[in-house]
């Protein structure tokens, strides 16, 4: 590539007018790149507002499926869920994941009810919402995830999950060796065509605490996840982790937090050439909103440029609580 030598080259001429910058524009962010993540609760006809999250809310099964119906109109292709189990239905190895009627699997019919195949019905997989020590899998007497203990609930967890009518299994729990079982169950069980997106890369984050709230694990936590989930240091780890999760069968994979982690999604896609999702975490929401409280930013255009970044380098889509608004915006 020759260097551009000024004046003949003036890069500035192709940005003069707004026609000229939108036919220069390398990326696009649409709808379609945009996953809805919604939290369920108990009870029918229920809103609670999440502190810590200003402007997300978890709804009752009921309301769950009109915010399918609204995702539908929006565009948004897929919505992901996070079950808020009430406290008498914890217990230290999560059991109520594998219930057939818990909130997570009536949300899933509830969706299907309302909107047949018109959109995508992502599910996370991991212990955390359901064990009444927070943890994302099964603790033995020194407070430490097992992680073949653990695997084997998650296959129950996928297996239920799929029977209910998931599209994409998610799991994001971080232990080793999952995707592979997983996929051989899922198989087993006649479930060939639900895909599996793995959390391959999800860091032990400090983005995470609204998240917490919104599923009623922070008050439950002692302690950390940093025997899992990834130290944010690392880089050449994800590459590994990820390259684990597509041999395994992952058909997407996905980095977790976003922002501050878009060189590990570029990483991944350079290396790779897969479908890539990125998380815009709680954490990152949450800033968000913070700083267009204090007047520091101007939301709209906060939510559309940060979405763009993902895509610029290298998502196939995000999951952001942003995804209505931003489908709004992008849908004029
Ligand atoms: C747990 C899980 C977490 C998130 C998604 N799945 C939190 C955690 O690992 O503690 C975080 C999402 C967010 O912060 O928005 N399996």
């Amino acid at each position: 590539m020759t260097t551009p030598v000024y004046p003949a080259a003036r890069l500035r001429r192709p940005r003069t007018t707004a026609w000229s910058r939108a036919m220069h524009r390398e990326t696009v962010l649409t709808p379609a790149d945009l996953i809805w993540p919604l939290f369920v609760t108990d009870g029918a006809g229920v809103e609670e507002p999440i502190g810590s999250l200003p402007g997300v809310s978890r709804w009752s099964v009921d309301l769950i499926a009109a915010r399918a119906r609204e995702a539908v109109a929006l565009g948004i292709p897929c919505l992901a869920l996070f079950p808020n189990t009430q406290p008498d239905r914890r217990d230290p190895v999560g059991t109520e994941a594998l219930n057939p009627d818990n909130l997570m699997c009536r949300a899933i019919r509830a969706i299907r009810d309302a909107c047949g195949d018109s959109i995508g019905v992502l599910t996370d997989v991991a212990l955390d919402p359901y064990t009444s020590h927070g943890q994302d899998g099964l603790i033995d007497d020194a407070g430490y995830v097992l992680n073949d203990a653990t695997v084997e609930v998650l296959v129950g967890q996928s297996l239920n999950q799929a029977a209910a009518g998931a599209d994409i299994i998610a799991p994001s729990d971080m232990m080793d060796g999952r995707i592979g079982v997983i996929r051989q169950a899922l198989e087993g069980a006649g479930h060939a065509n639900v895909q599996i997106m793995s959390y391959a890369a999800k860091y032990a984050s400090a983005f995470y605490g609204p998240f917490r709230d919104a599923v009623g694990s922070s008050g439950l936590l002692k302690g950390d996840k940093k025997t899992y989930q990834m130290d944010p240091a690392n880089s050449e780890e994800a590459l590994r982790e990820v390259a684990m999760d597509l041999a395994e069968g992952a058909d997407s994979v996905m980095v977790k937090p976003g922002l501050p982690y878009l060189d590990i999604v570029r990483a991944v896609k350079d290396r790779f050439e897969v479908p890539v999702f990125a998380y815009q975490v709680s954490g990152e929401y949450a800033m968000i909103e913070a700083a267009v409280a204090v007047g520091a930013g101007e939301r709209d255009a906060l939510v559309l440029e940060t979405l763009l970044a993902f895509k610029r380098a290298g998502c196939s889509g995000v999951l952001t609580y942003h995804a209505a608004h931003a489908a709004r915006l992008l849908n004029g």
